[in-house]
């Protein structure tokens, strides 16, 4: 099988001055693609910026014969966003794939969750994914063309103590997603998730056992694959680390009808509601609308 190409392609990678932004910026790159290497290049809790690591991973790019601008505006402003996009306009013309993958912690209980340790988050890692993939988005919808990927996490997916801020943004860029593959379809524009595990500054002191395994540079294959034009998928959600790639879906139980439903009905049936034997997994809110359609039919028939 021949390998795969990103020639011609323009891609902006937000956070790719380190840890996992850079290894998908290094693939892209090694495959033909053009790329902008966006950082701010503050520390772990976002305070503070520098273009040097930005800059480095633009070189080490550029060096190995690669193309890269690096850029150290920040993902956490609707000027922050444009000014990314823009770069690659200038730069190249147009824009292919944006990987939002800034990202920064402020854990604490919820108890203690206070509006600093909120907002932050909140505004990198969920509003950050709109800043930047919204001017994207007018252009590849002039190129009907596009590819997106946003990094969530198991910590929103499943929840995790202490992550209140960052589990609600990460979950909010699922959302974001699916309705992004919901209007991107007529376009050509994929929008796709990834739930990484992977030794970073993140996370060096947080994965235990499972920390010589999950080397940052096995996340980036399913990345580059979801941002390839030959990649089939909208609107799913992947999980990768230390080169073992699942997928999570959002699944709908069978569950339990009954047209004069009363709270003690709920309370009777309960376990049939929960039962997970024979799921579905809609791709869609009409999808879902059909299964309830169908479930009335079928009572009346
Ligand atoms: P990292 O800290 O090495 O990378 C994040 C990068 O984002 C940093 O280089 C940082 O300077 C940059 N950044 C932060 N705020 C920014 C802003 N406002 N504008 C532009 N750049 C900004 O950590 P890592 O692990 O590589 O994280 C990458 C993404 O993966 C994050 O979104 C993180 O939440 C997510 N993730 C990582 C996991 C892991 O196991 N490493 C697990 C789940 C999610």
């Amino acid at each position: 099988m021949s390998a795969l190409s990103f020639e011609n392609r323009v891609a902006i990678v937000t956070g790719a001055g380190g840890g996992l932004g850079r290894e998908h910026a290094l693939l892209l790159a090694s495959r033909g693609a053009q790329v902008v290497v966006n950082d701010l290049g503050g520390a772990v809790d976002g305070s503070g910026s520098d273009l040097g690591p930005a800059a480095r991973v633009a070189k080490e790019i550029n060096d190995a014969g690669g193309v890269a601008v690096a850029d150290g505006n920040s993902v956490s402003s609707p000027e922050g966003g444009e000014a990314i996009v823009q770069r690659a306009i200038d730069e190249w013309g147009r824009i292919d794939i944006v990987i939002n993958n800034a990202g920064i912690l402020r854990d604490k209980t919820f108890q203690s969750m206070t509006q600093d340790l909120l907002d932050p988050v909140i505004d990198v890692h969920l509003k950050g994914a709109f800043y930047v993939t919204r001017p994207a988005w007018v252009k590849m919808r002039e190129q009907r063309y596009g590819r997106i990927v946003n990094t969530a996490s198991a910590s929103g997916i499943l929840g995790n103590f202490g992550q209140s801020n960052y589990g609600a943004a990460k979950m909010g860029l699922v959302g974001l997603t699916r309705v992004l593959a919901a209007e991107g379809a007529k376009y050509g524009i994929r929008a796709n998730v990834i739930a990484p595990v992977a030794r970073t500054r993140m996370t060096e002191d947080l994965l235990g056992p499972l920390a010589d395994k999950v080397r940052p540079e096995l996340v980036a294959p399913i990345v580059a694959w979801l941002c390839h034009e030959d990649c089939p998928v909208t609107g799913e959600i992947y999980s990768a680390g230390g080169g073992r790639i699942a997928r999570y879906f959002i699944g709908l139980t069978r569950g339990y009808y009954n047209p004069t439903l009363t709270l003690e009905d709920v309370r009777d049936h309960f376990g049939q509601i929960r039962d997970e034997a024979d799921y579905l997994v809609p791709g869609g809110v009409p999808e879902e609308f059909a299964e309830l359609a169908r479930v009335f039919r079928e009572h009346d028939a």
